[in-house]
């Protein structure tokens, strides 16, 4: 790689297997990007071990020791901040963010959130999507903005649902695109393919109007 790798913080609340699939993409001749640190604000994640034995630099900021939702997130900023992050990837990290964070980051943070978003923001998305009779459900990984849920979209990836489907093979449907899905589109960022520009998502230079797919991608 002729650069610098871009220097990603992912912030995780559990089990971290997006946070997996992030380290082994490391491993691709072209990836453009490299984990500096990943921030929990439990400090039982599971995502925590996975990074240590990557020999990834760990923080937890507790939420529960602070009184206000703002205090933490200045507390979680810091920590952010001080690894120089170029962007900042929420991967299963569950709080809600104020607009104090989320405009701190506003063009350089992304979330994944398992469905095809506007569809069902929020949680519980699988037994939604199943209660709701869909067809198809998925993924979707977005520019995080104020509105919970609500930036732009950046990439998809579709699965089918069958009728015998429940709400774990779903889920675990779901988990495998995302595990494809997030180091694509986090790459794409480092590589200088996509940014944030006037509020939308932009690719190759274009606003992006579609979200990419990822069955179009691999
Ligand atoms: C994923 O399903 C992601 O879409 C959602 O939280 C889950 C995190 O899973 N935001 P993991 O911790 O990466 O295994």
């Amino acid at each position: 790689m002729s650069s610098s790798p871009l220097r990603v913080v992912v912030v995780i609340s559990g089990n971290g297997s997006n946070l997996q699939a992030l380290i082994d993409y490391q491993q691709q001749p072209d990836c453009a990007y490299q984990i500096v640190k990943v921030i929990s604000n439990r400090p039982n994640a599971f995502g925590l071990q996975r990074a240590q034995q990557h020999d990834i630099a760990t923080a937890v900021v507790d939420h529960t020791e602070f009184n206000e939702r703002e205090t933490f997130e200045q507390a979680l900023i810091q920590h952010i901040d001080s690894a120089k992050p170029g962007l900042v990837v929420l991967a299963g990290f569950m709080r809600i963010l104020t607009p104090l964070f989320t405009g701190h980051y506003l063009g350089r943070m992304f979330n994944i959130h398992p469905s095809l978003l506007p569809k069902f923001p929020g949680l519980n998305t699988h037994q939604r999507a199943l209660d709701a009779h869909e067809h198809e459900h998925g993924l979707s990984i977005h520019f995080v903005t104020a509105e919970l849920d609500g930036g732009p979209i950046v990439l998809q990836a579709r699965v089918k649902i069958h009728p015998n489907d429940n709400v774990e093979t779903l889920q675990h449907k779901v988990h495998q695109q995302e595990h494809l899905a997030y180091p694509i589109a986090v790459n794409l960022f480092a590589q200088q393919k996509l940014h944030f520009a006037n509020q939308q998502a932009c690719y190759l230079g274009q606003p992006l109007l579609q979200p990419l797919q990822l069955e179009e991608l691999v």
